[in-house]
């Protein structure tokens, strides 16, 4: 059983990037902390990292012949792609998108989310903590599914 945890552009550098906006925990310790809440449901996480629109694309093609759904933060492509829209919409695996700021507190071109319509549920302004709720709210909604 497997999960991807993926991120967008720029969340490599979390840890030390605008850590008023986004804490000053690192991409590592996230992919930690998701990876002990899937421990006891026997549950792998793959994490993946891209700043690449096309990469990211391919990663979700990828999953759909290995996970059971997806924790995304898209990062700035979250305002800006249809591809990676279309990318979920096409591989039909449940979604839950992450912000680890409170996008609707900022600038308004980050109030729309164009993933949102195509995700099972969203997480944010909760920092980091949030990965670990969508990755609880995942292994849910798929254990859900399978009983
Ligand atoms: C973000 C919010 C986006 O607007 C921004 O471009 C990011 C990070 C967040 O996690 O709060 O890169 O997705």
């Amino acid at each position: 059983k497997e999960i991807l945890l993926l991120n967008g552009p720029n969340l490599n550098l979390l840890g030390t990037r605008e850590p008023s906006v986004y804490g000053t925990v690192t991409l590592q310790d996230i992919e930690r902390q998701v990876q002990s809440v899937c421990d006891p449901h026997g549950v792998t996480v793959k994490a993946y990292q891209s700043n690449h629109e096309g990469a990211l694309v391919d990663a979700i093609h990828e999953a759909m012949n290995t996970a059971s759904g997806i924790i995304f933060n898209p990062g700035a492509y979250t305002h800006t792609s249809v591809a990676l829209r279309d990318a979920i919409a096409g591989v039909g695996l449940p979604m839950i998108e992450v912000h680890i700021s409170n996008v609707h507190k900022r600038e308004s071109f980050r109030h729309t989310s164009l993933l949102a319509p195509v995700s099972f549920g969203q997480i944010v302004g909760l920092g980091s903590l949030g990965y670990s709720l969508a990755a609880q709210a995942l292994l849910d909604h798929i254990y859900k599914e399978e009983k």
